[in-house]
């Protein structure tokens, strides 16, 4: 199937009671049982429910994997890939990434003895340098949330899998429409399906895709005990978010590209963080593993004074100042002190995130209209 009716079908079968082509949202905690051990397959809801069933058939689709997990949130679907680890193993993981994720990486799990190490992912000798006999696991975020560095997904996959070590790829930022990370040799791929997945800001949930049965026994399990598992509601609006994953996606594109562009020809912006500038490091290999460059982009000003960027944070009028991403709306965001706060400055200055920098989610409205609102708000 091609990528328009593969989003719109996925997952979706009628509903055998009435026939519904919508999946109902099936409200319940429990599930009657004929007599003990005999049911329908459902015995109760935080372990398995009919909508996320759908759901989870359904991401399964979108990203080429045989098995999908939903979860409540993006960072509940990270945690169950960590506790796949044990004291003592170690993780390599980019140097730009989810502050949220670094923060459960750094807070979180290495209490518990696992250790992260840190490295540039866009050059792959630097994963294999820092991979050592306890390495179980290499994480990676491409593009990256928020300096949209790409990372060549195919040559990591190779070398972790000599050495049989999993990678997990965060795949928020491209969607399914923009990259398949599974056939790229990834063994996990996950989102916040927050994000593009949902697509309409008004839902919290995150996703795992897997080839393996038995990497989805173990993460299963690990849901089912830990119980980070997502309301029925919330899985029909993801389920529903994907139907139009496609078009709205194509539209993010298409914005992305003209507002990146304008951007960059803007005497008072510095530099422009967007994988799709045939100039920029990572455009080979963005051209090569993605079916094109996405709505989000990040850009620094010359006055790289807080104030400055204060003021365009604060002066939009169609872009809203929030956190998040991936919504049909234009967001605009400052990483330093909102989505990557979690993230010690100093280490953030390190890996390239300056305190000037302002991130956008260029949404789908008439990008005229979000050309005009940045005009403005830079002046
Ligand atoms: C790249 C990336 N990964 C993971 C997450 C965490 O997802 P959630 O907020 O759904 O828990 C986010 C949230 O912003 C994100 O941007």
């Amino acid at each position: 199937m091609k990528l328009a009716t593969k989003f719109i079908h996925a997952g979706a079968t009628p509903d055998p009671s009435t026939g519904a082509i919508m999946t109902p949202v099936y409200l319940t905690s429990t599930y009657v049982q004929e007599a003990p051990g005999k049911n329908k397959g459902y015995e109760y809801a935080r372990s398995q429910n009919p909508t996320r069933k759908a759901l989870e058939d359904a991401l399964a689709v979108i990203e080429n994997g045989q098995f999908g997990l939903a979860f409540s949130s993006g960072v509940a679907a990270t945690d169950a890939v960590l506790k796949l680890l044990s004291p003592g193993d170690e993780v390599v993981a980019g140097n730009d990434m989810y502050g949220g994720t670094y923060r459960l990486f750094t807070k979180v799990f290495e209490k518990f003895g696992i250790k992260f190490i840190y490295v540039d992912t866009t050059q792959a000798e630097n994963i294999a340098a820092a991979i050592t006999p306890n390495t179980k696991l290499v994480w990676l975020e491409t593009p990256t949330n928020p300096l949209m560095n790409i990372t060549d997904i195919a040559a990591v996959t190779k070398l972790a899998a000599a050495q049989k070590i999993l990678v997990c790829v965060d795949n928020t930022f491209a969607s399914p429409y923009l990259q398949n990370p599974l056939d790229l040799g990834a063994d996990i791929v996950m989102h916040s399906s927050t994000k593009y997945l949902g697509g309409h800001s008004d839902v919290i949930q995150g996703a795992l895709v897997m080839n393996s049965a038995s990497l989805r026994e173990q993460l299963y399990f690990i849901q089912k005990s830990s119980g980070a598992v997502p309301g029925p509601m919330d899985c029909f609006l993801v389920l529903r978010g994907i139907k139009t994953l496609h078009v709205r996606m194509r539209q993010h594109c298409e914005n992305g590209a003209v507002v990146a562009q304008w951007l960059r020809q803007h005497p008072k912006v510095a530099r422009v963080y967007w994988p799709g500038f045939e100039d920029s490091k990572n455009y080979a290999i963005a051209k090569q593993q993605m079916r094109d460059f996405g709505g989000m982009i990040s850009f620094e000003l010359k006055d790289d004074s807080h104030e400055a960027a204060m003021k365009v944070l604060s002066s939009t009028k169609v872009f809203s100042l929030a956190e998040s991403l991936g919504g049909v709306e234009s967001l605009i965001n400052h990483p330093a002190t909102m989505t990557h706060a979690s993230i010690p400055r100093e280490e953030r200055i390190k890996n390239g995130l300056s305190d000037a920098l302002i991130r956008l989610s260029v949404g789908i409205e008439d990008v005229e209209d979000l050309i005009e609102d940045l005009d403005n708000a830079i002046g």
